[in-house]
């Protein structure tokens, strides 16, 4: 099976290069090429073009960020839309529910088979081959792509027709993107009392309230340095997609859209490009 893979990115490069590392034929897009070069001296493929990556794949992936980005690489920016016959095409990157039919939907006019597949895990899990890959789509269709998911995570679940998984997706992001909020606001709240951090996570980390995600991101807030993992640019592109998502369905989530102004305001601050524990520095201005 020849893979082509769309988005060298934080995620899309380890991804990528677990892809290669497990035998698979690779090749490779990016928008800013000089991110491949590693992959490439790896022995992957790469396109000039994201046409010729479709011609010459089995499998698309792609590990883009928003709608349009993914709309306009992949359909917008494509001359002869009829090149997808017969191509699967593999969507890992964290979309709405309603953007993931609508994809569905438009891919299957050009007779292309679609997979939902986005991910759990961060810049580390996806280096490790660790991720949680969640899938949708049709069930035989996923299983035959179960050795390359198997490539880059250690979880696979299945869960059923598109789009269960990206609503799965969004719905443990709105957690995260809480939960990092409220460790931020703790932090903040004990340093104004002027309590050692050191002796702080000790407690909290021996606590009922531990978990993976404060044990990875605790020592950002004592080196003062926040290393990107997950983007505050792709907690904010997740919070639209919730927000957005409850509004179709009429879930009441009032506390993301205050979080939402939270993640907005470190934007404005200029942390847009470091990683989404840097939002306590919007609680320390
Ligand atoms: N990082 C995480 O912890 C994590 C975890 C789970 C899921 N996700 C999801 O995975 C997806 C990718 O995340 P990431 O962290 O890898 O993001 P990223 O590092 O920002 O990578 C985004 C990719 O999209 C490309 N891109 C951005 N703007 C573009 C444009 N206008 N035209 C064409 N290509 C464009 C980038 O190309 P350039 O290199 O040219 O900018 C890059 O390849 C997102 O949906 C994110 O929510 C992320």
């Amino acid at each position: 099976m020849r893979i082509g893979f769309v988005g060298i990115g934080v995620m899309g490069k380890p991804m990528a290069t677990n892809i290669l590392k497990s035998g698979y034929e690779l090749m490779c897009y990016n928008r800013t090429k000089e991110k491949i070069s590693d992959l490439k001296d790896k022995g992957a493929l790469v396109a000039d073009s994201v046409e010729e990556l479709i011609e010459w794949s089995d499998t698309i992936i792609f590990m883009l960020t928003t709608p349009e980005i993914i709309e306009s690489t992949l359909i917008k920016n494509i001359k002869n839309l009829n090149i997808y016959k017969d191509k699967t095409i593999i969507n890992m990157g964290t979309i709405s529910p309603s953007f993931s039919i609508k994809l569905s939907q438009e891919l299957s006019k050009y007779d292309a088979r679609y997979i939902d597949a986005p991910v759990s895990g961060s810049k580390n899990p996806a280096e490790d081959g660790k991720l949680i890959i969640l899938t949708s789509g049709d069930q035989e269709l996923v299983k035959l792509h179960n050795s390359v998911f198997e490539s880059m995570g250690d979880k696979i679940t299945y869960c059923g027709e598109i789009p269960k998984a990206s609503m799965i997706k969004l719905s443990v992001n709105l957690l995260i993107l809480h939960m990092m909020e409220g460790f931020s606001e703790m932090i903040n709240f004990a340093k104004k009392g002027d309590i050692d951090l050191n002796s702080l996570f000790e407690i909290v980390l021996s606590s009922q309230v531990s978990n993976d995600l404060y044990k990875m991101k605790y020592k950002n807030y004592i080196s003062e340095e926040f290393p990107v993992q997950g983007s505050v640019k792709n907690g904010i592109k997740d919070l639209t997609l919730i927000m957005k998502t409850a509004n179709e369905t009429g879930a009441y989530i009032p506390l993301t859209a205050l979080n939402h102004q939270m993640y907005l305001k470190a934007k404005d601050l200029g942390y847009e490009e470091e990683d989404f524990s840097a939002i306590i520095k919007v609680l320390e201005k």
